[in-house]
């Protein structure tokens, strides 16, 4: 991410006020509203916030995979200089699992239960290098479960998906998603099925692979503690639009946003007690279909109160707060310095 003015073709890969709704039987699901960010090779994004605000969506539509009758996409994704959003399918189809590649949550839905973990990497290898043998390919699946850990990868690859446990699964599935070396790789809560111990390894592997390659890492989480080390800049969203956005270290130091100070006070410490550390924010994540008027974060923000009635009647557009640091609230920047100081960081 840096600076938005410059013109969005001119960035590896740019988003552009992105907004991807669903038509569906009970309404207009407006499940990604405006989400705008830039990302350089070589460095990596956080994108943060509760389940249902939009951060699959975002990552599918930056995929391409978003081409339903039912979908309604607007806004630009430039990737290397190119625009996907208004690219001929094809062109993305392309792209995806070359130049851009994601891996999934759950591997078990992500890999097929019928062909061998070989078997997978090698088609995704072939699909994009035709002319490869078949030998060749293999070789390359064995290459690639080995860099990411897989113990006798040269054995291992002949196992069915289930065989495999499930970091093993995650990281045949970081393994198939690098096959072809990507430029671009999104991992959409990468870590969330697995237990700590295991969270840990993976995250460090896509850390060493990005380092070795080079590649623009996008990580989806719900958790902030998961790109705290991780993500050079981080988006928060709230209800399918970008809240705050900024340098990592300027959000964990200075956030600006009372969501963000939300998230930061249910981040898991290891210095903590369990007890004493998860506070979840209050209350439930907005409806997408009747989104709650002015801020969306509204009817669970403690300063809603604070700001003349502005919160529940005007939308907040994002503001830079210091140089490359934006967030969307009404509250006076020096308002907000003073709850984070005063209130908030000493619960920290
Ligand atoms: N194809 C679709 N049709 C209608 N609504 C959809 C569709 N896909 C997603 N949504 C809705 O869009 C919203 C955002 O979904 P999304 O999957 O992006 O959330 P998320 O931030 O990834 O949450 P989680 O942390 O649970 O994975 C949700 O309310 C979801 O129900
Ligand atoms: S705009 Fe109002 S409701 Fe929204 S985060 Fe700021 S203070 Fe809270
Ligand atoms: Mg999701």
């Amino acid at each position: 991410m840096t600076d938005l003015a410059k013109p969005a073709g001119e960035h590896f890969l740019s988003v552009r006020d992105l907004r991807i709704h669903f038509d569906t039987d009970d309404g207009l699901v407006r499940s990604v509203d405006g989400v705008s960010f830039d990302l350089e090779r070589g460095k990596t994004l956080g994108i943060v916030g509760e389940s249902g605000s939009g951060k699959s969506v975002t990552s599918l539509g930056i995929m391409g995979l978003h081409r339903s009758k039912r979908a309604r996409i607007a806004g630009e994704i430039w990737l290397d200089g190119e625009e996907l959003v208004g690219a001929d399918p094809d062109r993305v189809r392309q792209l995806r699992g070359r130049t851009m590649a994601m891996i999934f949550q759950d591997p078990l839905t992500a890999m097929h239960p019928y062909y061998t973990v070989g078997q997978q990497i090698v088609e995704a290898y072939r699909v994009h290098h035709p002319q490869a043998k078949k030998r060749e390919a293999r070789t390359r699946a064995i290459e690639m479960l080995d860099r990411v850990g897989i113990p006798q990868p040269d054995r291992r690859v002949d196992d069915y998906p289930h065989q495999f446990s499930g970091g093993m699964r995650q990281r045949a599935m970081i393994a198939m998603a690098l096959v072809n070396d990507p430029s671009l790789l999104i991992a959409d809560e990468p870590t969330t099925a697995l237990d700590v111990t295991v969270q840990a390894q993976i995250l460090d592997l896509i850390r060493d692979l990005q380092q070795e390659f080079g590649s623009a890492v996008i990580i989806i989480t719900h958790d902030l503690g998961v790109v705290a080390e991780l993500a050079d800049d981080i988006l928060v969203m709230y209800g399918g639009k970008p809240v705050e956005r900024g340098p990592a270290a300027t959000l964990f130091e200075a956030p600006e946003h009372p969501y963000t100070w939300g998230l930061l006070g249910s981040m898991p410490r290891l210095d903590r007690e369990l007890q004493e550390r998860l506070v979840p924010v209050k209350g439930t994540p907005p409806s997408l279909i009747n989104v709650p008027s002015g801020c969306a974060f509204h009817p669970r923000c403690p300063y809603a109160q604070l700001t003349g009635g502005r919160s529940s009647s005007e939308l907040p557009v994002l503001t830079e707060a210091a140089p490359r640091h934006h967030a969307a609230c009404h509250l006076p920047s020096a308002e907000r310095h003073r709850i984070f100081t005063e209130e908030i960081a000493p619960r920290l």
